[in-house]
């Protein structure tokens, strides 16, 4: 009934209209099927496509086989999938493969492949037991260096504390990451 309208404040058609046309337009909405995605890990772009749905981590090990960063509590917890998300450490456990688009992504992989000093520091002081941890520590280690180098070893106890160890091998972790340091500083960097 175009044009009924009452008197008195009384909601018309005419002006449901123009609350119409005044509306934001609709966000674009993406999926549920899967949508192709390009990401930027360890200084290449990739191609492949994920549901919107789908974590970094899940993308990264059952996509694009890198598998270093683990899946163990799945939930924000331990640090075993840490990353390192445009210069922050994360998890990727938490964060959507789709919204990962135009960030630059470092990984274990990437870490490992640069020969960072933190590597054979991990190894020199017996910094892992079964491992389950370790390479969220490694790269959680490494973005710490990043941002403070030369640490001691009170700051990389409580730089680390976002990643947890059920095998209690945090004495070695912490002072290969101390020893890590002491090389960047005197001059090998990677
Ligand atoms: S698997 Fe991501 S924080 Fe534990
Ligand atoms: S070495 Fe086993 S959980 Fe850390």
């Amino acid at each position: 009934m175009r044009g009924v309208g009452l008197s008195g404040g009384v909601l018309s058609t005419g002006l449901l209209e123009q609350e119409a046309q005044a509306a934001p337009p609709a966000a674009p909405v993406s999926g549920p099927a899967a949508v192709p995605i390009t990401l930027r890990i360890n200084g290449k772009s990739v191609n492949t496509s994920v549901e919107p749905r789908e974590t970094l981590l899940d993308t990264m090990r059952n996509s694009l086989d890198l598998t270093a960063a683990k899946r163990v509590c799945d939930r924000g917890t331990c640090g075993a999938c840490t990353i390192i998300v445009s210069g922050k450490v994360m998890y990727s456990c938490t964060m959507l493969a789709i919204d990962s688009q135009g960030k630059e992504i470092e990984t274990l992989e990437g870490i490992s492949a640069k020969n960072h000093p933190i590597i054979a520091a991990f190894v020199a002081n017996d910094a892992q037991q079964c491992g389950y941890c370790t390479p969220g520590f490694v790269v959680a280690s490494k973005g710490f260096l990043d941002k403070h180098p030369n640490p001691t070893y009170e700051e990389v106890k409580k730089g680390l504390g976002g990643n947890l160890c059920r095998c209690g091998t945090y004495m070695g972790i912490r002072q290969a990451v101390v020893d890590a340091g002491k090389q960047l500083k005197g001059g090998r960097n990677a």
